[in-house]
Formats: C-alpha cells, sequence, structure tokens
C-alpha cells in the first residue's frame, strides 16, 4: 500500500498536475466529513433554488459546489472550472494550466436515505491561447482528459481515479487523513450477468433497448441462455463503482419521456469521466452511435445517452440497434 503522491509520481504524473489532484481531494475530504455529519450539520433537505439542469438543489449540491469551486479558483492552478451546479463556467488564473469540470454531488436523491453519493471530477489542459471566462475552452473530447475520478462517499471513502496509466482505487485513511493506493491496475471482466438500468423507463425506450433488456431479462429461457441480476443504486458513481469491482452493464439510454431531454446524463460532469476509468480498466464506454470519447462536446451542459461496462456485454446490447 502506497500513499497517492508516490503512487502518481510512479505513474510519471506531471508534479502541477499532483497538486491539483491534492487540492481536489482536499475538498472531497471536507465534504465526507460533511456527509457523515448527516443531521448533525446543515446538509439535508433542498434548497428553493433550481440549477441549470432544471433540477431543484439539495443542500448539500450547492455545499459541495461552493467548496470544490472556492478551492480550486484558490489553488491558482485552474484557468477555469465549469460545474453541473453552475449556469456556465467560472474564470480562475488566467494562466492556469488546466480545466477542471465536476459534479460535485452525485447521487442527490440519495442524500436525505443515508446512501451512496460522490463527487465526479474532469480534468483537461486548457488552451493558452483562450480567455478565463471563455467557456468553449471546455469543448474538448473526452480523449483529451488527462485526468478523471471520482470519490464515494460510502461505508468507506474511496477515490477511483486515473491519469491514462490504468485506473486505480484508493480509500482514505481517517487515522492520517490522505488517501492509500489499495488496488493498481483494475480490470473489468469482460463478461457479466449484471445489468443496472432504471427499470421504470421501459416503455419509454427506444425499440433496441426494449429488445435486449427483454431478451436478459427471459434469462436462461430465451436467446441469451443465462439468467441476469439487475441493480440499479440511483447515484451513477455507485453503479459504476460495482462494475469497476465485479463487472456488470450500465446504461441511461435514449427515451422518449420528455421530448425536450431524450438523454439523462450530462457528458463533461458524468459520461466522459467515468469512461476514461472505465476504458482504462478495459471496459467499454458507448452510445448506441459511437464511443462517448469521442464526441465533440457544442455545449458544456451537454447530455448523452450511456451504456457503458463489460466489453462482450456492451457489444451484445448494441448488437441490437444495428
Ligand atoms: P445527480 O444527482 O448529479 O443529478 O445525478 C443523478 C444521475 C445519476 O447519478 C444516476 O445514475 C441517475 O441520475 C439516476 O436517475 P433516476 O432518477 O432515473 O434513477
Ligand atoms: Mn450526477
Ligand atoms: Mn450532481
Amino acid at each position: 500500500m502506497q500513499r497517492l503522491a508516490p503512487a502518481l509520481r510512479e505513474d510519471n504524473v506531471p508534479l502541477d498536475l499532483i497538486s491539483l489532484i491534492k487540492t481536489i481531494l482536499a475538498a472531497t475530504k471536507e465534504i465526507s466529513f460533511r456527509v457523515s455529519q448527516a443531521q448533525l450539520g446543515d446538509i439535508m433537505g433542498s434548497t428553493s433554488d433550481e440549477n441549470i439542469q432544471g433540477e431543484v438543489q439539495k443542500k448539500l449540491d450547492v455545499v459541495a459546489n461552493d467548496l470544490f469551486k472556492d478551492i480550486l479558483l484558490e489553488s491558482g492552478f485552474v484557468k477555469a472550472i465549469s460545474s453541473e451546479e453552475e449556469d456556465t463556467s467560472v474564470a480562475g488564473e488566467k494562466d492556469g494550466k488546466y480545466l477542471v469540470s465536476f459534479d460535485p454531488l452525485d447521487g442527490s436523491s440519495n442524500i436525505d436515505i443515508n446512501s451512496l453519493i460522490g463527487t465526479i471530477f474532469s480534468i483537461h489542459e486548457a488552451p493558452s491561447d483562450m480567455d478565463a471566462s471563455d467557456p468553449d475552452m471546455f469543448k474538448q473530447a473526452g480523449h483529451k482528459q488527462v485526468c478523471a475520478g471520482y470519490v464515494l462517499y460510502g461505508p468507506s471513502t474511496m477515490l477511483v481515479m486515473t491519469t491514462g496509466r490504468g485506473t486505480h482505487f484508493y480509500v482514505l485513511d481517517r487515522t492520517h487523513g490522505g488517501y492509500i493506493l489499495v488496488e493498481r491496475n483494475v480490470q473489468v471482466p469482460v463478461d457479466t450477468q449484471e445489468f443496472a438500468i432504471n427499470m421504470s423507463n421501459q416503455r419509454f425506450w427506444q425499440p433496441a433497448m426494449q429488445n435486449y433488456i427483454g431478451d436478459l431479462l427471459a434469462g436462461d429461457t430465451g436467446p441469451r441462455g443465462k439468467n441476469f441480476n439487475m441493480r440499479w443504486i440511483a447515484a451513477m458513481v455507485g453503479d459504476i463503482h460495482r462494475v469497476l469491482c465485479r463487472g456488470g452493464i450500465f446504461t441511461y439510454p435514449t427515451d422518449s419521456k420528455n421530448a425536450k431531454q431524450p438523454y439523462k446524463l450530462r457528458l463533461m460532469y458524468e459520461a466522459n469521466p467515468m469512461a476514461f476509468l472505465l476504458e482504462q480498466a478495459g471496459a467499454l464506454a458507448m452510445t448506441s452511435e459511437g464511443r462517448i470519447m469521442d464526441i465533440e462536446p457544442t455545449d458544456i451542459h451537454q447530455r448523452v445517452e450511456v451504456i457503458m461496462g463489460s466489453k462482450n456485454e456492451v457489444e451484445a446490447c448494441l448488437s441490437y440497434y444495428k
């Protein structure tokens, strides 16, 4: 077991990026503490505000967002930040080398029931020729990320991170307050018998997804010839963590529930960072039309279809779209 900074140096991560990562992690340690305080701190329940996504903000969404924003903008390492909870990007240091996108609190509906929640982050290099206040700096494909990760505020606080040299697991050691490497180069099994999807949307899916899930449900009496189990944590961090630990397929497919919003998950704050982590662990991260990390973003808040996880199962799902 190794501490975070030596582990990153072993992966040849540049020193300024290590410093930025440590800054991000300082905020996660504070959030982890606040989460553990529950009703003892002022973090439960909702605010009266809506975010740019049209979702009611929970108190913890706002607390976590402010913590991240303040610590990152004060650090001097970032040229700008972009958050699911901010209307547009926020300028930092004009010579800052990096851009950080984040979902400060993923799984908001789990906050008030003491269930899994997390923080997701993604780092790109900042273009040197653009103004720090220009949100177009963030319109970079996922394959250009230099680091992505999430922190899971579960029974233990875990960091899962990649800098493009494998995906590694760390646990927050509260005895000294640092993240300790516990598993290097996680590999997602290529086959699985577990799927994660919000089944309540079934009637709104496209025929391809209806048929695919129908065949999984048919189990060993259907064309797949094996039984499948279903899990849904309602926090992408939790569902993707399970996929990284033991395989599985996670999808939030296109649906027709709301004609103006055919996709639920956000490209910059959720899909791209998870795609980077999964691909670095030998898994796939796709839409029904191609690789998530090849999408050229047109809007920092854009949403996207997501089909990700164990390689053979994602390919099986995509074959229904052909
Ligand atoms: P957020 O809490 O950041 O808004 O994200 C919630 C997302 C994602 O984490 C999860 O997989 C999905 O929304 C849950 O969707 P349902 O409400 O359909 O279960
Ligand atoms: Mn989220
Ligand atoms: Mn969120």
